[in-house]
Protein backbone atom coordinates (compact mmCIF):
# COMPACT_ATOMS: atom_id res chain seq x y z
CA UNK A 1 0.00 0.00 0.00
CA UNK A 2 2.88 2.57 1.00
CA UNK A 3 5.06 1.48 -2.26
CA UNK A 4 2.00 2.23 -4.07
CA UNK A 5 0.78 5.61 -2.85
CA UNK A 6 4.79 6.81 -3.46
CA UNK A 7 5.10 5.53 -6.75
CA UNK A 8 1.67 7.36 -7.67
CA UNK A 9 3.20 10.75 -6.11
CA UNK A 10 6.66 9.79 -8.17
CA UNK A 11 4.70 9.32 -10.80
CA UNK A 12 2.88 12.77 -10.39
CA UNK A 13 5.56 14.65 -10.16
CA UNK A 14 7.41 13.41 -12.86
CA UNK A 15 4.84 14.40 -15.19
CA UNK A 16 4.80 18.08 -14.03
CA UNK A 17 8.34 18.73 -13.06
CA UNK A 18 9.57 19.61 -16.37
CA UNK A 19 6.74 22.48 -16.65
CA UNK A 20 9.28 24.05 -13.96
CA UNK A 21 11.67 25.44 -16.20
CA UNK A 22 8.80 28.05 -17.46
CA UNK A 23 7.41 29.07 -13.53
CA UNK A 24 7.25 32.55 -13.71
CA UNK A 25 7.49 33.48 -17.81
CA UNK A 26 5.48 35.60 -18.53
CA UNK A 27 3.32 35.94 -22.54
CA UNK A 28 3.60 39.37 -23.76
CA UNK A 29 1.48 40.23 -26.95
CA UNK A 30 3.64 42.99 -28.71
CA UNK A 31 1.84 45.51 -30.77
CA UNK A 32 3.85 47.41 -33.34
CA UNK A 33 3.30 50.57 -35.41
CA UNK A 34 5.98 50.31 -38.05
CA UNK A 35 8.59 47.58 -39.70
CA UNK A 36 11.22 49.43 -37.24
CA UNK A 37 9.57 48.65 -34.17
CA UNK A 38 9.07 44.57 -35.58
CA UNK A 39 12.92 44.59 -36.37
CA UNK A 40 13.63 45.94 -32.41
CA UNK A 41 11.39 43.32 -30.95
CA UNK A 42 13.11 40.59 -33.12
CA UNK A 43 16.44 42.25 -31.78
CA UNK A 44 15.90 41.56 -28.04
CA UNK A 45 15.54 37.95 -28.86
CA UNK A 46 18.95 37.90 -28.70
CA UNK A 47 20.01 40.67 -26.89
CA UNK A 48 17.77 39.69 -24.17
CA UNK A 49 16.93 35.56 -25.07
CA UNK A 50 13.53 36.12 -24.96
CA UNK A 51 11.52 34.06 -27.54
CA UNK A 52 9.38 35.19 -29.64
CA UNK A 53 6.34 33.10 -30.39
CA UNK A 54 4.67 35.03 -33.22
CA UNK A 55 6.31 38.39 -34.41
CA UNK A 56 3.93 41.24 -34.32
CA UNK A 57 3.86 42.76 -37.76
CA UNK A 58 2.01 46.41 -38.38
CA UNK A 59 -1.43 45.60 -37.83
CA UNK A 60 -1.40 41.84 -36.30
CA UNK A 61 0.02 41.66 -33.03
CA UNK A 62 2.87 39.06 -31.63
CA UNK A 63 3.35 37.09 -28.88
CA UNK A 64 6.59 37.04 -26.62
CA UNK A 65 7.81 34.76 -23.93
CA UNK A 66 9.83 36.50 -21.21
CA UNK A 67 11.19 35.11 -18.10
CA UNK A 68 10.92 36.68 -14.45
CA UNK A 69 14.32 37.76 -14.43
CA UNK A 70 14.45 39.41 -17.52
CA UNK A 71 11.14 40.91 -17.36
CA UNK A 72 11.60 44.46 -16.57
CA UNK A 73 14.35 45.08 -18.85
CA UNK A 74 12.10 43.96 -21.34
CA UNK A 75 9.40 45.97 -20.31
CA UNK A 76 11.95 49.15 -19.60
CA UNK A 77 13.36 48.50 -23.42
CA UNK A 78 9.93 48.10 -25.03
CA UNK A 79 8.90 51.50 -23.46
CA UNK A 80 11.74 53.47 -24.56
CA UNK A 81 11.07 52.48 -27.70
CA UNK A 82 7.07 53.44 -27.51
CA UNK A 83 5.96 49.87 -28.29
CA UNK A 84 2.59 48.64 -26.75
CA UNK A 85 2.27 45.76 -25.18
CA UNK A 86 -0.05 43.81 -22.86
CA UNK A 87 0.18 40.88 -20.06
CA UNK A 88 -1.31 37.41 -21.49
CA UNK A 89 -0.52 35.37 -18.85
CA UNK A 90 1.33 36.11 -15.68
CA UNK A 91 3.06 32.54 -15.42
CA UNK A 92 2.87 30.34 -18.15
CA UNK A 93 3.86 27.38 -16.56
CA UNK A 94 0.43 27.29 -14.98
CA UNK A 95 -1.56 27.49 -18.40
CA UNK A 96 1.33 24.37 -19.21
CA UNK A 97 0.08 22.33 -16.36
CA UNK A 98 -3.39 22.96 -17.45
CA UNK A 99 -2.71 21.62 -21.19
CA UNK A 100 -1.35 18.61 -19.17
CA UNK A 101 -3.65 18.24 -17.11
CA UNK A 102 -6.37 18.40 -19.62
CA UNK A 103 -4.41 16.14 -21.93
CA UNK A 104 -3.44 13.33 -19.30
CA UNK A 105 -7.65 13.01 -18.70
CA UNK A 106 -8.27 12.92 -22.12
CA UNK A 107 -5.72 9.92 -22.61
CA UNK A 108 -7.15 7.99 -19.64
CA UNK A 109 -10.80 8.52 -21.20
CA UNK A 110 -9.70 7.54 -24.15
CA UNK A 111 -10.56 4.47 -26.49
CA UNK A 112 -7.34 5.14 -28.86
CA UNK A 113 -8.87 3.00 -31.41
CA UNK A 114 -11.70 3.11 -33.48
CA UNK A 115 -13.70 -0.06 -34.33
CA UNK A 116 -12.24 -0.04 -37.60
CA UNK A 117 -8.78 0.65 -36.10
CA UNK A 118 -8.32 3.94 -36.62
CA UNK A 119 -6.75 6.40 -33.91
CA UNK A 120 -9.90 8.94 -31.77
CA UNK A 121 -9.68 12.31 -32.32
CA UNK A 122 -9.93 13.18 -28.36
CA UNK A 123 -6.17 13.25 -27.39
CA UNK A 124 -2.39 13.86 -28.74
CA UNK A 125 -0.66 10.78 -29.19
CA UNK A 126 3.32 9.92 -28.50
CA UNK A 127 5.87 9.24 -31.18
CA UNK A 128 5.69 5.29 -29.97
CA UNK A 129 2.11 5.20 -30.09
CA UNK A 130 2.11 7.10 -33.63
CA UNK A 131 5.14 4.53 -34.76
CA UNK A 132 2.96 1.53 -33.54
CA UNK A 133 -0.37 2.98 -35.54
CA UNK A 134 1.55 3.10 -38.93
CA UNK A 135 2.48 -0.16 -38.55
CA UNK A 136 -1.14 -1.35 -37.95
CA UNK A 137 -2.21 0.60 -40.84
CA UNK A 138 -0.25 -1.52 -43.03
CA UNK A 139 -1.13 -4.70 -41.46
CA UNK A 140 -4.76 -3.83 -41.71
CA UNK A 141 -5.09 -2.15 -45.10
CA UNK A 142 -3.00 -3.80 -46.81
CA UNK A 143 -4.93 -3.15 -50.38
CA UNK A 144 -3.44 0.36 -50.12
CA UNK A 145 -1.14 1.47 -47.15
CA UNK A 146 2.59 0.77 -47.95
CA UNK A 147 4.76 1.68 -44.34
CA UNK A 148 8.11 3.09 -45.45
CA UNK A 149 10.97 3.64 -43.11
CA UNK A 150 12.89 6.21 -44.28
CA UNK A 151 15.47 6.63 -42.02
CA UNK A 152 16.63 7.51 -38.69
CA UNK A 153 16.32 11.14 -36.40
CA UNK A 154 19.81 12.69 -35.51
CA UNK A 155 19.05 10.07 -31.88
CA UNK A 156 18.09 7.29 -34.19
CA UNK A 157 14.26 7.06 -34.01
CA UNK A 158 12.76 6.05 -37.09
CA UNK A 159 11.29 8.21 -39.66
CA UNK A 160 8.23 6.12 -40.84
CA UNK A 161 5.40 7.20 -43.47
CA UNK A 162 2.60 5.63 -45.27
CA UNK A 163 1.78 5.57 -48.73
CA UNK A 164 -1.58 5.35 -49.90
CA UNK A 165 -2.12 4.51 -52.87
CA UNK A 166 -4.93 2.08 -54.69
CA UNK A 167 -2.13 1.03 -57.26
CA UNK A 168 0.86 0.64 -55.19
CA UNK A 169 1.94 4.01 -56.74
CA UNK A 170 2.75 2.16 -59.77
CA UNK A 171 0.11 4.47 -61.87
CA UNK A 172 2.26 7.27 -63.14
CA UNK A 173 -1.07 8.81 -64.25
CA UNK A 174 -1.77 10.04 -60.77
CA UNK A 175 0.03 13.29 -59.54
CA UNK A 176 1.79 12.58 -55.93
CA UNK A 177 0.29 14.69 -52.59
CA UNK A 178 2.79 15.05 -49.80
CA UNK A 179 1.40 15.70 -46.58
CA UNK A 180 3.99 16.38 -43.92
CA UNK A 181 3.32 17.82 -39.79
CA UNK A 182 5.44 18.32 -36.91
CA UNK A 183 8.83 19.41 -38.80
CA UNK A 184 8.55 21.80 -35.63
CA UNK A 185 8.35 19.84 -32.40
CA UNK A 186 6.05 22.17 -30.33
CA UNK A 187 3.16 22.32 -32.69
CA UNK A 188 1.55 19.17 -31.40
CA UNK A 189 -2.10 20.53 -33.37
CA UNK A 190 -0.48 19.66 -36.45
CA UNK A 191 -0.60 16.16 -35.84
CA UNK A 192 -4.23 15.10 -36.20
CA UNK A 193 -4.26 16.80 -38.79
CA UNK A 194 -2.09 14.49 -40.76
CA UNK A 195 -3.92 11.71 -38.95
CA UNK A 196 -7.35 13.00 -39.94
CA UNK A 197 -6.46 12.83 -43.56
CA UNK A 198 -4.73 8.96 -43.26
CA UNK A 199 -8.36 8.67 -41.59
CA UNK A 200 -10.13 10.00 -44.57
CA UNK A 201 -8.37 8.58 -46.95
CA UNK A 202 -7.48 4.65 -45.05
CA UNK A 203 -10.16 4.04 -42.73
CA UNK A 204 -13.42 5.90 -43.25
CA UNK A 205 -13.35 7.01 -46.69
CA UNK A 206 -15.65 9.61 -47.76
CA UNK A 207 -13.51 10.83 -50.51
CA UNK A 208 -13.57 8.18 -52.75
CA UNK A 209 -12.29 9.93 -55.73
CA UNK A 210 -9.29 11.55 -53.83
CA UNK A 211 -8.37 7.85 -53.04
CA UNK A 212 -8.95 6.62 -56.36
CA UNK A 213 -6.76 9.34 -58.52
CA UNK A 214 -3.73 10.27 -56.34
CA UNK A 215 -1.19 8.79 -54.89
CA UNK A 216 -0.56 9.50 -51.13
CA UNK A 217 2.40 10.72 -48.97
CA UNK A 218 1.92 11.15 -45.00
CA UNK A 219 4.42 12.06 -43.27
CA UNK A 220 2.96 12.59 -39.43
CA UNK A 221 6.69 13.03 -37.31
CA UNK A 222 9.06 14.30 -39.58
CA UNK A 223 10.98 15.60 -36.21
CA UNK A 224 10.43 12.56 -33.78
CA UNK A 225 13.41 13.69 -31.37
CA UNK A 226 12.00 17.15 -31.24
CA UNK A 227 8.82 15.95 -30.39
CA UNK A 228 9.92 13.58 -27.66
CA UNK A 229 11.75 16.31 -26.20
CA UNK A 230 8.96 18.32 -25.90
CA UNK A 231 6.50 15.54 -24.35
CA UNK A 232 9.70 15.35 -21.36
CA UNK A 233 11.50 18.00 -20.96
CA UNK A 234 10.64 21.18 -22.83
CA UNK A 235 6.86 21.93 -23.97
CA UNK A 236 8.57 24.92 -26.02
CA UNK A 237 10.96 22.95 -28.15
CA UNK A 238 11.17 23.97 -31.66
CA UNK A 239 14.32 22.23 -33.73
CA UNK A 240 15.27 19.46 -33.86
CA UNK A 241 18.21 17.36 -31.24
CA UNK A 242 20.90 18.01 -33.10
CA UNK A 243 23.93 17.89 -30.74
CA UNK A 244 26.01 20.82 -30.32
CA UNK A 245 28.17 21.61 -26.94
CA UNK A 246 26.48 25.21 -26.35
CA UNK A 247 22.60 24.59 -27.79
CA UNK A 248 21.63 21.58 -29.36
CA UNK A 249 19.26 21.84 -32.43
CA UNK A 250 18.74 23.24 -35.50
CA UNK A 251 15.72 24.46 -37.07
CA UNK A 252 14.73 22.31 -39.78
CA UNK A 253 12.86 24.92 -41.94
CA UNK A 254 16.17 26.86 -42.48
CA UNK A 255 18.01 23.60 -43.33
CA UNK A 256 16.83 23.07 -46.81
CA UNK A 257 18.60 23.89 -50.08
CA UNK A 258 16.88 26.67 -51.37
CA UNK A 259 18.21 30.57 -50.63
CA UNK A 260 19.95 28.82 -47.19
CA UNK A 261 21.67 30.93 -45.10
CA UNK A 262 19.97 34.21 -46.32
CA UNK A 263 16.92 34.83 -44.11
CA UNK A 264 18.11 32.52 -41.12
CA UNK A 265 20.39 32.68 -38.46
CA UNK A 266 23.70 31.54 -37.95
CA UNK A 267 23.63 31.40 -34.21
CA UNK A 268 23.10 27.93 -32.71
CA UNK A 269 21.51 29.02 -29.87
CA UNK A 270 18.57 30.73 -31.97
CA UNK A 271 15.47 29.55 -32.75
CA UNK A 272 15.98 30.33 -36.45
CA UNK A 273 19.66 28.39 -36.56
CA UNK A 274 20.07 26.93 -39.94
CA UNK A 275 22.53 24.44 -39.25
CA UNK A 276 25.89 23.86 -40.75
CA UNK A 277 25.28 23.41 -44.02
CA UNK A 278 22.29 22.88 -46.55
CA UNK A 279 20.61 19.34 -45.31
CA UNK A 280 23.52 18.78 -42.37
CA UNK A 281 20.22 17.27 -40.75
CA UNK A 282 19.13 13.29 -41.12
CA UNK A 283 15.50 14.64 -41.04
CA UNK A 284 15.67 17.76 -43.56
CA UNK A 285 17.75 15.12 -46.24
CA UNK A 286 15.10 12.70 -45.35
CA UNK A 287 11.90 14.96 -47.12
CA UNK A 288 14.64 16.21 -49.50
CA UNK A 289 15.11 12.44 -50.94
CA UNK A 290 11.06 11.89 -50.92
CA UNK A 291 10.86 15.20 -53.13
CA UNK A 292 13.13 14.17 -54.86
CA UNK A 293 12.16 10.77 -55.50
CA UNK A 294 8.46 11.86 -56.83
CA UNK A 295 9.61 15.50 -58.21
CA UNK A 296 7.98 14.18 -61.97
CA UNK A 297 4.62 13.50 -60.30
CA UNK A 298 4.73 15.41 -56.82
CA UNK A 299 1.68 18.37 -57.43
CA UNK A 300 1.03 19.17 -54.21
CA UNK A 301 3.03 19.96 -51.06
CA UNK A 302 1.62 20.73 -48.06
CA UNK A 303 3.82 21.21 -44.72
CA UNK A 304 1.19 22.03 -41.50
CA UNK A 305 2.57 23.89 -39.05
CA UNK A 306 0.89 26.04 -36.01
CA UNK A 307 -0.04 28.79 -35.47
CA UNK A 308 -1.79 32.24 -37.23
CA UNK A 309 -4.50 31.03 -39.56
CA UNK A 310 -2.59 31.31 -42.47
CA UNK A 311 -2.15 29.87 -45.66
CA UNK A 312 1.70 30.57 -47.27
CA UNK A 313 3.08 30.06 -50.24
CA UNK A 314 6.65 31.14 -51.77
CA UNK A 315 9.37 31.96 -52.23
CA UNK A 316 10.61 33.03 -48.29
CA UNK A 317 12.21 35.98 -50.09
CA UNK A 318 9.40 37.62 -51.51
CA UNK A 319 9.68 36.80 -55.36
CA UNK A 320 6.54 34.76 -56.50
CA UNK A 321 7.47 32.02 -58.61
CA UNK A 322 6.25 32.04 -61.82
CA UNK A 323 3.08 30.16 -60.86
CA UNK A 324 2.32 32.79 -58.13
CA UNK A 325 -1.50 33.55 -59.49
CA UNK A 326 -2.49 29.77 -59.66
CA UNK A 327 -0.62 29.65 -55.96
CA UNK A 328 -2.69 31.99 -54.55
CA UNK A 329 -5.42 31.53 -56.21
CA UNK A 330 -5.61 27.98 -55.25
CA UNK A 331 -4.42 28.91 -51.19
CA UNK A 332 -7.77 31.27 -51.48
CA UNK A 333 -9.68 28.17 -52.15
CA UNK A 334 -8.43 25.81 -49.64
CA UNK A 335 -8.61 29.32 -47.43
CA UNK A 336 -11.98 29.58 -48.13
CA UNK A 337 -13.10 25.99 -47.99
CA UNK A 338 -11.73 25.64 -43.94
CA UNK A 339 -13.33 29.28 -43.28
CA UNK A 340 -16.69 27.88 -43.94
CA UNK A 341 -15.96 25.55 -41.30
CA UNK A 342 -13.69 26.37 -38.56
CA UNK A 343 -14.46 27.32 -35.08
CA UNK A 344 -15.95 30.69 -34.52
CA UNK A 345 -13.27 31.85 -31.73
CA UNK A 346 -11.09 31.64 -34.66
CA UNK A 347 -10.01 34.07 -36.98
CA UNK A 348 -10.41 33.42 -40.80
CA UNK A 349 -7.47 32.12 -42.93
CA UNK A 350 -5.40 34.44 -44.23
CA UNK A 351 -3.70 33.68 -47.25
CA UNK A 352 -0.47 35.54 -48.91
CA UNK A 353 3.50 35.39 -49.95
CA UNK A 354 5.26 33.85 -46.61
CA UNK A 355 7.42 37.26 -47.00
CA UNK A 356 4.38 39.71 -47.03
CA UNK A 357 2.40 38.13 -44.72
CA UNK A 358 4.90 37.49 -42.32
CA UNK A 359 8.70 37.67 -42.55
CA UNK A 360 11.46 36.76 -45.18
CA UNK A 361 12.92 33.58 -44.48
CA UNK A 362 14.95 31.31 -46.10
CA UNK A 363 15.93 27.18 -47.00
CA UNK A 364 12.27 26.01 -45.62
CA UNK A 365 10.87 22.70 -46.94
CA UNK A 366 8.20 24.52 -48.39
CA UNK A 367 10.28 26.30 -51.31
CA UNK A 368 12.44 23.57 -51.74
CA UNK A 369 9.24 21.76 -53.07
CA UNK A 370 7.68 25.40 -54.70
CA UNK A 371 11.37 25.46 -56.87
CA UNK A 372 11.23 21.48 -57.83
CA UNK A 373 7.55 22.28 -59.44
CA UNK A 374 5.03 21.59 -56.96
CA UNK A 375 2.24 23.66 -55.83
CA UNK A 376 3.42 24.46 -52.62
CA UNK A 377 2.11 25.71 -48.81
CA UNK A 378 2.82 25.75 -45.54
CA UNK A 379 -0.17 25.98 -43.31
CA UNK A 380 0.00 27.55 -40.11
CA UNK A 381 -3.21 26.10 -37.93
CA UNK A 382 -5.27 28.49 -35.71
CA UNK A 383 -4.33 28.82 -31.89
CA UNK A 384 -6.39 27.68 -29.49
CA UNK A 385 -7.55 29.56 -26.52
CA UNK A 386 -8.80 28.15 -23.12
CA UNK A 387 -10.46 31.31 -22.78
CA UNK A 388 -7.62 33.26 -21.78
CA UNK A 389 -6.03 34.87 -24.18
CA UNK A 390 -3.61 33.53 -27.41
CA UNK A 391 -1.66 30.45 -26.67
CA UNK A 392 -1.35 28.91 -30.09
CA UNK A 393 1.00 26.24 -29.24
CA UNK A 394 -0.90 24.40 -26.23
CA UNK A 395 -3.37 22.52 -27.24
CA UNK A 396 -7.09 22.41 -25.78
CA UNK A 397 -8.44 18.40 -26.15
CA UNK A 398 -11.76 19.84 -27.50
CA UNK A 399 -10.19 21.29 -30.18
CA UNK A 400 -8.49 18.55 -31.77
CA UNK A 401 -11.25 16.78 -33.74
CA UNK A 402 -11.98 20.33 -35.15
CA UNK A 403 -8.05 20.74 -36.22
CA UNK A 404 -8.45 17.48 -37.92
CA UNK A 405 -11.71 18.08 -39.43
CA UNK A 406 -11.00 22.14 -40.92
CA UNK A 407 -7.70 21.27 -42.17
CA UNK A 408 -8.83 18.23 -44.63
CA UNK A 409 -11.38 21.10 -45.77
CA UNK A 410 -8.31 22.61 -47.41
CA UNK A 411 -6.52 19.76 -48.37
CA UNK A 412 -9.72 18.09 -50.22
CA UNK A 413 -9.79 21.22 -52.12
CA UNK A 414 -6.05 21.64 -52.82
CA UNK A 415 -5.77 17.58 -53.75
CA UNK A 416 -8.63 17.85 -56.30
CA UNK A 417 -6.98 20.85 -58.02
CA UNK A 418 -3.68 19.09 -58.17
CA UNK A 419 -5.74 16.11 -59.69
CA UNK A 420 -7.48 18.22 -62.55
CA UNK A 421 -4.51 19.88 -63.27
CA UNK A 422 -2.26 17.01 -63.49
CA UNK A 423 -4.39 15.80 -65.75
CA UNK A 424 -4.80 18.78 -68.13
CA UNK A 425 -0.66 19.00 -68.08
CA UNK A 426 -0.71 15.55 -69.37
CA UNK A 427 -3.68 15.74 -72.29
CA UNK A 428 -2.99 18.82 -73.47
CA UNK A 429 0.90 19.91 -72.27
CA UNK A 430 -1.00 23.00 -70.85
CA UNK A 431 -1.83 23.68 -67.24
CA UNK A 432 -5.61 23.91 -66.09
CA UNK A 433 -5.10 27.29 -64.28
CA UNK A 434 -6.59 29.20 -66.69
CA UNK A 435 -9.96 27.34 -66.42
CA UNK A 436 -10.33 27.97 -62.95
CA UNK A 437 -9.19 31.62 -63.00
CA UNK A 438 -12.44 32.90 -63.92
CA UNK A 439 -14.50 31.71 -61.02
CA UNK A 440 -11.84 31.53 -58.44
CA UNK A 441 -10.65 35.18 -58.68
CA UNK A 442 -14.37 36.75 -57.95
CA UNK A 443 -13.77 34.64 -54.34
CA UNK A 444 -9.56 36.32 -54.32
CA UNK A 445 -10.69 39.45 -54.77
CA UNK A 446 -11.28 40.12 -51.00
CA UNK A 447 -9.32 37.96 -49.51
CA UNK A 448 -5.96 39.53 -50.77
CA UNK A 449 -5.42 42.10 -49.02
CA UNK A 450 -1.32 41.79 -48.55
CA UNK A 451 0.71 44.79 -45.98
CA UNK A 452 2.43 46.49 -48.51
CA UNK A 453 5.38 46.50 -46.23
CA UNK A 454 9.01 44.28 -46.64
CA UNK A 455 12.09 43.78 -44.41
CA UNK A 456 14.58 41.99 -43.90
CA UNK A 457 13.97 39.81 -40.85
CA UNK A 458 16.04 36.76 -39.87
CA UNK A 459 13.66 35.28 -38.04
CA UNK A 460 10.39 33.05 -38.00
CA UNK A 461 8.88 31.58 -34.95
CA UNK A 462 5.67 29.35 -36.26
C1 LIG B 1 -5.40 4.48 -24.26
O1 LIG B 1 -4.01 4.73 -24.12
C2 LIG B 1 -3.64 5.33 -22.89
C3 LIG B 1 -2.16 5.64 -22.93
O2 LIG B 1 -1.43 4.53 -23.31
C4 LIG B 1 -4.05 4.43 -21.73
O3 LIG B 1 -3.72 5.07 -20.52
C5 LIG B 1 -5.53 4.16 -21.81
O4 LIG B 1 -5.89 3.23 -20.81
C6 LIG B 1 -5.88 3.55 -23.16
N1 LIG B 1 -7.32 3.32 -23.25
C7 LIG B 1 -7.81 2.11 -23.47
C8 LIG B 1 -9.30 2.02 -23.49
O5 LIG B 1 -7.12 1.15 -23.68
C1 LIG C 1 14.15 34.39 -54.47
O1 LIG C 1 14.32 32.99 -54.54
C2 LIG C 1 14.02 32.40 -55.79
C3 LIG C 1 14.19 30.90 -55.64
O2 LIG C 1 15.50 30.60 -55.26
C4 LIG C 1 14.90 33.01 -56.89
O3 LIG C 1 14.53 32.47 -58.14
C5 LIG C 1 14.75 34.51 -56.89
O4 LIG C 1 15.62 35.08 -57.83
C6 LIG C 1 15.02 35.08 -55.51
N1 LIG C 1 14.76 36.51 -55.49
C7 LIG C 1 15.64 37.40 -55.03
C8 LIG C 1 15.22 38.82 -55.04
O5 LIG C 1 16.76 37.07 -54.66
ZN1 LIG D 1 6.43 25.79 -37.52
Amino acid sequence: MQTYIIAIILWCSGVYAKNEIYDGHILYEITVQNVEQTRLVTELEELLHVSVFTHAVPGRSGQVLVSKERRGHFETKLSAEGIEYKVIVENIKDVIDLEERLLTEATSRSNNRTRNGGVTFDRIYTYEEIDAYLEELQTLYPETVTLVNAGNSVEGRAIKYIRVSTTNFQDSSKPVVFIESLLHAREWITLPATLYAIHRLVIDVTEEDLLQDIDWIILPIVNPDGYVFTHVENRFWRKNRAPSTLCPGVDLNRNFDINWGEASSNIACMETFHGPEPFSEPETSIVRDIKLAHSNRLELFLDIHSFGSMILYGYGNGTLPSNGLILHLVGVEMATAINAVKASFNPDYIVGNVALVLYQASGSAQDYAQAIGSLSYTYELPGYRFGIGGLGFLVDPDFIEQAGMETWEGIKVGARYARDNYRHKHKSGLTFSAMIISHVIIISHDEFKPDKFTWNLSECFT
